[in-house]
């Protein structure tokens, strides 16, 4: 009874976590851990999956006789499947996850040859489905809980179709390098692109603009160093590739991006050559959460799927992005504000309204962008079966690359510029729309 409500209790919340699937080679530390169900890792197998799984240092709180030996052991288990087994431990049909038919069991540990402190198996996995890898511990008695004290190593990998080769990235993600990397190529045209722009109106480029370049090819570099670091994982399982350099310019991109929508927002340079005091204010609080948000996704990162402290840290990240997100609007907001009353007094009601309609238009589209990147990519990504987890990712960098070129768009340096050239009867209209 105490394991099925513990399971069911501890289930739901390494599910909603489930779509981090990361999938490197895991180094595992137990120690002294009672729980009843030690989830390690998860990875979306093929047809031709191997799952190879080495523990070392096994050492029990207390001298487990031969004969309970079967209640411990590792097992693969779909989230399909894993409901239906706690139906069945509730159903009391079974009394150890471990007797399950739903289950595929990797070792338990009455299989035990000779040493006792050390498991070497390579499972193959055949049927392609997303598995996460699970520990169960079913001597549960309450007055002696056995504590378990393990290193384990997993490696979960797919065989290449006709090479034979290792592929350590989730079936649903092993086409992420060549999307990144396509992406980068992209945001290299652009800068490129940019670069043009910039050069033929520079008698109307503001220092915005050579912002706005940096962004973009920052943002280009990010991505070819995430895809580095997942090619890099895809071979050998191991995640330090370019990590450093990844999460060097993820950080300078993210400073950057929310830097470039606060100064657009005020209409620093090109309505203004300067910051107000609140304005700075909100500068000042993005860039230290940015800081902050960065330290969480690396943790997050590094920790795999069920790392300790991986569900606080994962908390710390969104309530960061989300503090994030509602501090570049205010900005925005001041500027409708100001535009707005300045219309009503200086009679420029025609300039003012080309520019009102630009902030509400910006206004709009960063509050689309953030919704898109944040909701609509997670929604994605919980309902995509597991080999088109690739498709949220494509999802989040179109939606981005569509923000990156509407702000260019709509804030290129003009030669004429539309704030100044206005006629009267412009002007009229637009002061009776006002
Ligand atoms: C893990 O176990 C497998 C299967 O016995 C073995 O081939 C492999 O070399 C082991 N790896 C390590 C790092 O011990």
């Amino acid at each position: 009874m105490t394991i099925t409500r513990t399971c069911t209790l501890s289930f739901p919340v390494i599910l909603s976590l489930a779509s981090l699937a990361a999938a490197e080679i895991r180094f595992t530390e137990v120690r002294s851990d009672g729980r009843p169900i030690i989830p390690f890792d998860e990875f979306g197998f093929t047809h031709s999956g191997r799952l190879e799984l080495n523990v070392s240092h096994i050492s029990f709180s207390f001298a487990v006789p031969d004969s309970k030996l079967g209640k411990l052991g590792f097992f693969l288990c779909t989230r399909d499947s894993w409901f239906q087994v706690l139906k069945q431990l509730e159903d009391a049909e079974i009394s150890c996850t471990l007797q399950s038919d739903l289950i595929k069991k990797v070792f338990t540990f009455d299989k035990f040859q000779g040493d006792r402190s050390t498991v070497n198996v390579v499972f193959p996995q055949i049927d392609s489905d997303q598995y996460t890898l699970v520990f169960a511990n079913c001597l549960q008695n309450p007055q002696q809980p056995l504590e378990l004290t393990m290193d384990v190593r997993s490696a979960m990998y797919n065989l290449d179709g006709k090479s034979g080769r290792r592929d350590y990235l989730s079936a649903g993600r092993t086409v992420l390098p060549r999307i990144y990397f396509l992406f980068f190529l992209i945001y290299f045209a652009l800068a490129f692109l940019w670069n043009h722009v910039l050069y033929k109106k520079r008698l109307t480029v503001y220092k915005i603009h050579f912002f706005m370049l940096a962004v973009v090819i920052l943002k280009g570099l990010n991505l070819l160093c995430e895809a580095e670091d997942k090619s890099y994982i895809k071979r050998t399982g191991s995640a330090h590739g370019w990590d450093v350099l990844f999460y060097i310019f993820s950080f300078l991109k993210g400073i950057m991006l929310f830097t470039l929508i606060v100064l657009i927002g005020t209409g620093w340079s090109f309505l203004k050559p300067y910051l107000q005091g609140k304005e700075k204010k909100v500068l000042m609080t993005v860039i230290p959460l940015q800081v902050v948000a960065n330290i969480a996704q690396v943790v997050v990162d590094e920790n795999g799927p069920f790392g300790q402290d991986e569900i606080a840290w994962k908390q710390v990240f969104l309530l960061v992005d989300v503090v994030c997100c509602c501090a570049v609007l205010f900005p925005i907001v001041w500027s409708i504000k100001n535009l707005r009353e300045a219309a009503r007094t200086n009679g420029k009601a025609a300039v003012n309204l080309m520019k009102l309609t630009l902030f509400r238009q910006y206004y709009i589209v960063v509050i689309c962008y953030i919704y898109f990147t944040r909701v609509v990519v997670f929604a994605l990504e919980t309902i995509t079966s597991y080999n088109y987890l690739w498709t949220s990712v494509v999802a989040a960098e179109l939606a981005t690359l569509a923000f990156y070129i509407f702000t260019g768009y709509k804030f290129m340096p003009e030669a004429q510029n539309p704030y100044f050239a206005i006629d009267d009867e412009e002007e009229e209209a637009a002061a009776l729309r006002l």
